[in-house]
């Protein structure tokens, strides 16, 4: 959402905080140009846009406008569609390398103190967070970024322009494969501003790192290296009056540092080596010579400083003494010492310091370079960043001065070369008439300084190489010579009156693009010629110290040719750096600086008015709206403004130039407010793009409701479809599931029941794999049916499942078992009572089974204990036989022995009789031991006959009687009488005594109806029927 507004603000929000693109301001006057930066600038909106080009007004102050959430609205986004923003631009550039597969560089210009070194930095960690990153790339990213904080702790200084200024040059190339990951970089340096070491106008400070070391290093390194923690005891730090300052912290600057030497692969031991340099330099700055008696320098008695030097540079302290105050001059074959004067045993030392310090900063650009190279060789594209120190004006210039402010000189003559360029291509490739510009072409300087044999270096090496008394005010004679008539040129003498009074006898003067600057020519030869006197330069070479001694055998002490000048050594970098610069696609940013005094929210209008001419800002903008304001591809501007015309909305199918057309058609524009060119629509005025603008405004709230309801519709359509394709698929997985699981199934059913029938099939086989399975299934089958139908009872003999033949002998076995177990269960079961009845059964059984008929219908009778209650028996009778123990009554019909007429009485057994009663009489007594037999028929009546002993005269002869229960009587009568031989079971007849020698008999015979009565023969006839009713 935010984005969006943002998006959308870039054109919306021009009305309150000024125009984000000098472009579409609507009068191209100075006047315009500043106030719109000061609008801009006084809502801390630091940047604005000329097309492409950035420019950046120092804020000096922090703004959250570098944050990961604002690069990450940045990150991919059109560059016109948000804020102006050096991240846009950083962005910008990098996916026009992407999808162009070309190489960039991004000039980024301005004096010094304007933000070039700040602008660079940010881009680096803009890519650093936004390129796609992995373990390895990474660590590549890290270097490049600790690459900045060494080389700033080397390279920049306090300046009276800027606290942290860069001085040194300096080109970084950012390497990219195909996908846009950065895996490696190389940087550029140029030309050190060396003079610094050994000298600091008022008010400046020698290189960042001394105070670190001396203010951050750890007591024992500076212990090692000889220091003490006080700046102020080395004249080297001391000449600019400030070496601590509120704004810097060294001391935590140097764990920085520190830190960022060990991402870029400086390990420990080099560590040692290069602050053993740097603290050389302080020892050698504090070397002080006095004239002996001839006035030649002798070192003064403090030898402490030079057995420093000698240590930490790791050579004879003696050859060492000699190099600064002897110098060897070489005649023919022989080597001559020439003693030295203070001043030059002076620049003898300072030569020293500033060649180890100079060599030390380009190892140290060395080594980084190694760390953060790629060695691999496919193809990259780069995206190269130049940071070189700005244009500068102090009281006094010198030779530094005259290269810095040549090399700005030459950059601006390259920025003017390439906008025109582009502009002029781009109005030709698109076929639109260009009206060329004017502007100042600075040229004409950059002529005046570098031309062959005329320009000022050329002047300047000439004094330096020839022979005779050369000085820096014989050099100065010569310029005046051959540049007397030069409009950019003035001295003292070629000066008019009014001029003159600005300048010294030995200042010369040039007119810069960015101003006047005045040069003292002093010092310009030695520095030009920076020479080191040769015993020094072999001394070094034979260093201890590793770095020292690399730096200085790699200058070739073997060659004798004179070495190059410094001035045109640096002529020739710029040539070739411009050469880099020319194969690559240019962005720009045009750093501003909004006050001099360093202060945040001052912008002071005359320097920055001075800033915009001399950058040609206006030209700049003059020349990217030469006639046409605002120009943009067809499918982009019909992308932003399709809503405002029927026909192009919501799509547009043909070609986008034809779309453009209809779409102006429709918004009216007359033919001379706009061209058509080959890819880009261009539009003369701001004012007909405002219009737009606005229409597009008016419409954009009108549609935004219209495509709200619109995605909502889609919205809720899209998850409805989602939602059913969701259940289809999962219904189709599921089907698909139960499929499979079905298909396994009965692939292991058809296996089993082959299985099983294969089983069945060898059933009668001895066991194999074949049908043990359905022998154990047959098997358990067989006794889980058998389980369910197991005999109940221990009379059921029938139930009894049928096995299977592998199971027969099994179940005869268990067969036999659960009889015996329902046998027990039975057993155990029954009370004594039942027992003792059944042991009566038993009794029974064994004298009636299968000899009398009835007998099996009796089996299911209980016994009783008697049949006739004891009321029921009469007193007297009980009375008579109480001595007796009552064991059995029962009913009986008793037949006479003559006549046999049935008569009821009832039969009481006692513990030794039997007696017949008719109610209170007994009738019969019949002693056990008097009971000689007992017969009964075989059929099924009931009669008995007892066999009475009859030579007892009280006897009356034998009984025949008739009684229901006669098997329960007899059995128990065997038992109490102890009788159970003396029962017969006759057939046919029985005899009968009815007195002692007189004979009678009982007749059994089968009738229809059973019947009792007196045969003719004088027998009792007893009939019965084959199966007894009662
Ligand atoms: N974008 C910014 N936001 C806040 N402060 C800034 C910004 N750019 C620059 N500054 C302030 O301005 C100072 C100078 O900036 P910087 O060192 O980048 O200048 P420079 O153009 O590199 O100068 P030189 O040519 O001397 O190297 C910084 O130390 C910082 O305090
Ligand atoms: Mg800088």
């Amino acid at each position: 959402m935010q984005v969006q507004l943002d998006m959308e603000g870039a054109l919306t929000a021009r009305d309150r905080v000024g125009i984000q693109d000098f472009v579409l301001l609507d009068e191209t006057t100075e006047e315009a140009f500043i106030n719109n930066l000061k609008k801009r600038f006084s809502n801390d909106l630091i940047y604005t846009y000329i097309g492409t080009l950035l420019v950046s007004l120092n804020p000096y102050k922090e703004l959250d406008i570098y944050n990961s959430k604002q690069m990450d609205i940045y990150m991919g986004v059109n560059f016109f569609e948000l804020p102006p923003h050096i991240y846009a631009l950083a962005d910008n550039a990098y996916h026009t390398m992407l999808t162009e597969y070309n190489n960039h560089f991004i000039l980024i210009s301005g004096e010094s103190g304007a933000g070039k070194t700040e602008a660079s930095k940010k881009i680096l960690q803009y890519y650093a967070v936004s390129c796609p990153s992995t373990t390895l790339l990474n660590t590549v990213r890290d270097k490049m970024l600790m690459s900045n904080p060494v080389l700033e702790a080397f390279g920049n200084a306090k300046t009276l322009k800027n606290d942290n200024s860069s001085r040194f040059g300096k080109y970084m190339d950012i390497q990219f494969d195909s996908q846009g990951d950065a895996v490696g970089g190389h940087i550029l340096n140029y030309l050190l501003e060396k003079s610094r070491v050994v000298h600091q106008n008022h008010g400046e400070r020698n290189f960042h790192i001394f105070y670190q070391l001396v203010e951050g290093a750890g007591d024992e390194l500076l212990q090692q290296l000889g220091l003490e923690r006080d700046c102020q005891l080395y004249k080297y730090l001391t000449q600019g009056e400030c070496a601590i300052v509120p704004s810097i912290n060294d001391k935590n600057d140097w764990k920085t540092v520190k830190n960022a030497l060990q991402v870029v692969n400086i390990d420990e031991s080099y560590n040692n080596h290069l602050f053993s340099i740097v603290a050389s330099v302080l020892h050698l700055g504090n070397l002080t010579f006095s004239p002996d008696s001839k006035g030649l320098a002798t070192l003064r008695s403090n030898s402490d400083e030079l057995q420093w030097v000698s240590n930490l540079l790791g050579v004879d302290a003696e050859k060492l003494h000699e190099g600064f105050t002897f110098r060897k001059i070489e005649a023919k074959n022989d080597q001559i010492l020439s003693p030295f004067t203070i001043d030059h045993a002076i620049y003898a030392r300072d030569a020293l310091a500033k060649a180890i310090y100079g060599q030390t900063f380009t190892w140290l650009v060395n080594r980084i370079n190694e760390s953060m190279e790629n060695t691999d060789p496919s193809r990259k594209t780069v995206i190269g960043l130049l940071d070189i120190y700005g244009f500068e004006v102090f009281y006094v210039n010198s030779f530094e001065q005259f290269c810095i402010n040549y090399c700005n000189e030459k950059l601006q003559q390259l920025f003017i070369q390439l906008t025109l360029k582009a502009e002029q291509e781009e109005y030709e490739a698109e076929g639109i008439e260009w009206e060329p510009v004017q502007f100042f072409n600075n040229k004409i300087i950059c002529d005046l300084v570098e031309e062959k044999h005329r320009g000022i270096i050329a002047i300047l090496d000439e004094e330096c190489l020839r022979p005779g008394d050369a000085t820096d005010l014989t050099f100065l004679e010569r310029l005046e010579d051959k540049m007397a008539n030069h409009p950019h040129f003035v001295t003292h003498k070629l000066a008019d009156k009014m001029t003159r009074k600005t300048l010294e006898r030995g200042d010369f003067r040039l007119l810069h693009y960015a101003g006047e600057v005045t040069y003292c020519v002093v010092g310009f030869l030695d520095k030009n010629n920076d020479l080191l006197y040769r015993n020094i330069k072999d001394l070094m070479c034979q260093s201890k110290n590793v770095i020292i001694q690399k730096c200085f055998s790699t200058l070739d002490p073997g060659n004798r040719k004179r070495p190059e000048t410094v001035a045109t050594q640096f002529k020739s970098s710029l040539l070739k750096l411009t050469e880099i610069l020319m194969a690559k696609e240019a962005w720009y940013i045009r750093c501003l600086k909004s006050n001099e005094s360093k202060q945040k929210g001052q912008f002071d209008e005359a320097l920055v008015r001075h800033q915009v001419k001399y950058l040609g800002l206006m030209e700049h903008l003059r020349v990217r709206r030469a006639g046409f304001a605002y120009r943009r591809k067809y499918d982009i501007f019909l992308q932003r403004y399709k809503p405002l015309c029927p026909a192009t909305w919501p799509h547009w199918r043909g070609d986008p130039a034809d779309g453009v057309e209809v779409l102006v058609q429709h918004l009216g524009y007359l033919p001379n407010e706009y061209k058509m060119g080959r890819t880009k629509i261009f539009i003369r005025h701001p004012r007909t793009l405002y219009a737009t603008e606005d229409a597009f405004e008016r419409c954009k709230h009108e549609l935004a409701t219209r495509l709200q309801a619109k995605y909502k519709g889609y919205k809720a359509k899209g998850e409805f479809r989602k939602q059913k394709e969701a259940a289809t698929k999962i219904e189709t997985c599921w089907r698909g599931v139960q499929a499979r699981k079905e298909r396994e199934k009965r692939a292991w059913a058809v296996k089993v029941i082959k299985q099983f029938i294969k089983g069945y099939m060898t059933r009668g086989q001895a066991k194999t794999t074949d049908n043990s399975e359905y022998l154990a299934f047959v098997r358990q089958n067989f006794l889980n049916r058998l389980k369910e139908n197991l005999p109940k009872t221990v009379l059921d003999k029938t139930t009894w499942y049928s096995p299977p033949p592998v199971c027969s002998e099994t179940s005869e076995i268990l067969r036999k078992l659960h009889y015996r177990l329902l046998v027990r269960k039975y057993v155990r079961g029954i009370t004594p009572q039942r027992k003792a009845q059944l042991q009566l059964k038993l009794v029974a059984s064994t004298l009636f089974k299968g000899k009398k008929e009835s007998y099996p219908q009796s089996i299911a009778q209980p016994f009783v204990d008697t049949r006739i209650n004891e009321q029921d028996i009469n007193p007297r009778v009980i009375q008579m036989i109480r001595n007796e123990h009552i064991k059995y009554t029962v009913p009986v019909i008793k037949y006479d022995r003559n006549g046999f007429k049935p008569r009821p009485r009832q039969l009481i057994l006692t513990q030794t009789a039997a007696y017949v009663v008719d109610d209170a009489k007994i009738k019969q007594r019949v002693l056990y031991t008097s009971l000689k037999g007992i017969s009964v028929s075989s059929l099924t009546d009931a009669i008995v006959v007892f066999h009475i002993t009859c030579e007892d005269p009280k006897q009356k002869g034998d009984l025949v009687m008739q009684c229901d229960y006669l098997f329960e009587f007899l059995t128990k009568l065997s038992v109490i009488a102890n009788k159970r031989d003396a029962i017969h079971v006759v057939q046919g007849s029985i005899k009968i005594e009815v007195q002692a020698g007189k004979e009678n008999g009982v007749d059994f015979s089968i009738g229809p109806e059973p019947m009792v009565y007196k045969g003719k023969n004088g027998h009792l006839m007893v009939v019965t029927t084959r199966t007894r009713t009662r």
